[in-house]
C-alpha cells in the first residue's frame, strides 16, 4: 500500500514541477513589471517545495519500497536520473536568486535579465524527458550493474 501511495504522489508532484516550470516560462516575459516579480516569486517557491518533495518521496521509494536500495545502487540509469535531477536544480538556483534580488528591490526584471531565466527554465523544460527516460529504463533492470 506505501509503494502504490508513493507511487502515486512521486507522479503527481512530477506534473505538479513540470506544470510549475510552465507557468513560470509564461510569467517571466520582457517587460514584466515589479508584480508580476512577485508572482514569479511565489510561482518558484512552489517549485521549490515540489523539488524536495519529489526528492523526499523518490528516496523514499528508493529506500522503502518498489525493488529496494541495494537495486538502485547498483543501476546507471537511476544515477543519471538522480544526476540530471541536480542539473535542474542547479539551472533553477540563478533564476530563484533574480527574483529574489529584484523583489527586494521592489523592481522589475531588465530584458538581459529575463532572457537569461528563460534561457535557464527552457534548458530545464528541455532536460526533464531525460528524467522521465531514464526512469523508465532504471525501473526495467537496463543500465544494472
Ligand atoms: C522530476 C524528477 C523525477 C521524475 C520526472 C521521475 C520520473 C519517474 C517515473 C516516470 C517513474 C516510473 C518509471 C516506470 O515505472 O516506468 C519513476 C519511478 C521511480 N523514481 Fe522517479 N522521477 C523523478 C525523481 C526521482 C528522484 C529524485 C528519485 C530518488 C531516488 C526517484 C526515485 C524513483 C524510484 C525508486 C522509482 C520506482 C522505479 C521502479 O519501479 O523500480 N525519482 N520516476
Amino acid at each position: 500500500m506505501l509503494d502504490l501511495a508513493l507511487a502515486v504522489f512521486h507522479h503527481l508532484l512530477i506534473f505538479t514541477l513540470f506544470g510549475v516550470l510552465v507557468v513560470e516560462l509564461m510569467l517571466v516575459r520582457p517587460g514584466m513589471d515589479a508584480a508580476a516579480v512577485r508572482r514569479a516569486v511565489g510561482v518558484d517557491a512552489l517549485y521549490g517545495l515540489a523539488a524536495v518533495l519529489i526528492l523526499a518521496v523518490g528516496f523514499g521509494r528508493a529506500a522503502m519500497t518498489a525493488k529496494g536500495w541495494d537495486y538502485y545502487v547498483h543501476n546507471g540509469f537511476f544515477w543519471a536520473k538522480i544526476a540530471t535531477f541536480a542539473l535542474i536544480g542547479l539551472l533553477s538556483a540563478p533564476p530563484t536568486l533574480l527574483f529574489i534580488k529584484a523583489r527586494r528591490a521592489g523592481a522589475a526584471l531588465s530584458d538581459a535579465e529575463v532572457r537569461k531565466v528563460r534561457g535557464l527554465v527552457q534548458a530545464e523544460l528541455a532536460l526533464f524527458p531525460l528524467l522521465l527516460i531514464f526512469a523508465a529504463a532504471m525501473a526495467r533492470g537496463y543500465g544494472s550493474f
